[in-house]
């Protein structure tokens, strides 16, 4: 193996940038050749591929939000006559394996190229935190503390002129983010697709808040569910709770990555390298209870799935004011 291509693809995530790094630098080290491919599979059937050896500051992408080589989305890349172009422009670059940063999507587009013969390692990069085979997906962690400064600030003005909000954040089909933000910002209620919700009883529970003298309140609700406005619009059928919906949306995807994502970032991009240099891919990697985790594309796409910890959906009813 001489010559590795890298990618991010998919809805970008803060921390993107730290992994390409990692990749890229681990690459070198090992006297490989790291080539960036821009604008995700959309790129590589364009052949938009380039020799990053020779960028002098890769270092300094390691706090940059977004990312460095672009995404896409490409759905056309479902289809295996595009497969085999793209596996024709890495032939074309002399690339001999791939690791791709990317949620859901990403992930199939690299099992495909598997499944076709050409080695491919997917990192989880997504804010959604939704992929099998890892407990954290890169960019999670930043979007989790984007919403919780966010809540934060909507619960200030909450309290001052009394009012409800119903907060919506992104997750795609997944509640992690709404979970974690919720959590944490000690939210009167969190809605997420994993658990059925009641919305008599959160209406219920806001109107007792008020008999116990807390006349504010916040609703973190996962776009999975549906919009805070129909949220609201259901809400506002049980009581007058001067409430307002707002969406959070796309700020969740942007910023200085965290410490922890770009942490998680460096060991899943030295990790990827690592096992190429085994002779080992076809792989989705991720972190499990803290460890660097491998499991075969194919069999985690197929037959996993992420599992979110809806525990904390629990614990934030346990501890949330009564
Ligand atoms: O997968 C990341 C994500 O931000 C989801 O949370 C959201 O549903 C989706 O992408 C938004 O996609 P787009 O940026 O194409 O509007």
């Amino acid at each position: 193996m001489k010559r590795i291509g890298i990618m991010t693809s998919g809805g970008d995530s803060s921390g993107m940038n730290t992994a390409v790094r990692a990749i890229a630098r681990a690459a070198m080290d090992a006297g490989l050749e790291a080539f960036g491919i821009n604008y995700g599979y959309k790129g590589l059937v364009e052949g938009n591929i380039f020799n990053m050896n020779s960028l002098k500051d890769l270092d300094t992408i390691v706090n940059r939000g977004g990312t460095i080589l672009y995404s896409a989305r490409f759905p056309e890349f479902a289809e295996r006559e595009t497969q085999l172009k793209g596996i024709e422009q890495l032939k074309k670059f002399g690339i001999d394996a791939l690791v791709v940063i990317g949620g859901d999507g990403s992930y199939h587009g690299a099992e495909k190229l598997t499944k076709l013969g050409f080695n491919s390692i997917g990192i989880p990069g997504t804010i959604d935190n939704d992929i099998p085979g890892t407990d954290f997906t890169i960019g999670f962690d930043t979007a989790v503390n984007v919403c919780v400064d966010a809540l934060d600030r909507v619960t200030d003005t909450a309290r001052s002129h009394q009012r409800h909000f119903v907060v919506e954040v992104m997750g795609r089909g997944a509640g992690d983010i709404a979970l974690w933000a919720g959590v944490a910002t000690a939210a009167d209620a969190i809605v997420i697709p994993e658990r059925e919700y009641d919305i008599k009883a959160i209406a219920e529970h806001l109107e007792e808040n008020r008999k116990h003298g807390k006349d504010y309140g916040i609703i973190v609700i996962a776009e999975g569910v549906m919009s805070a406005a129909d949220f609201k619009e259901q809400l506002d059928q049980y009581g007058d709770f001067d409430s307002r919906a707002i969406t959070l949306a796309h700020v969740q995807r942007g910023g200085v990555p965290t410490a922890k994502d770009r942490v998680l970032a460096a060991r899943l991009g030295d990790y990827a390298i690592k096992l190429l240099l085994e002779g080992k891919g076809g792989l989705a990697i991720g972190i499990k209870d803290n460890q660097l985790v491998a499991h075969d594309i194919i069999d985690t796409l197929e037959n996993h799935k992420h599992h979110t910890d809806t525990t904390l959906l629990d614990l934030n009813d346990r501890l949330r004011f009564k």
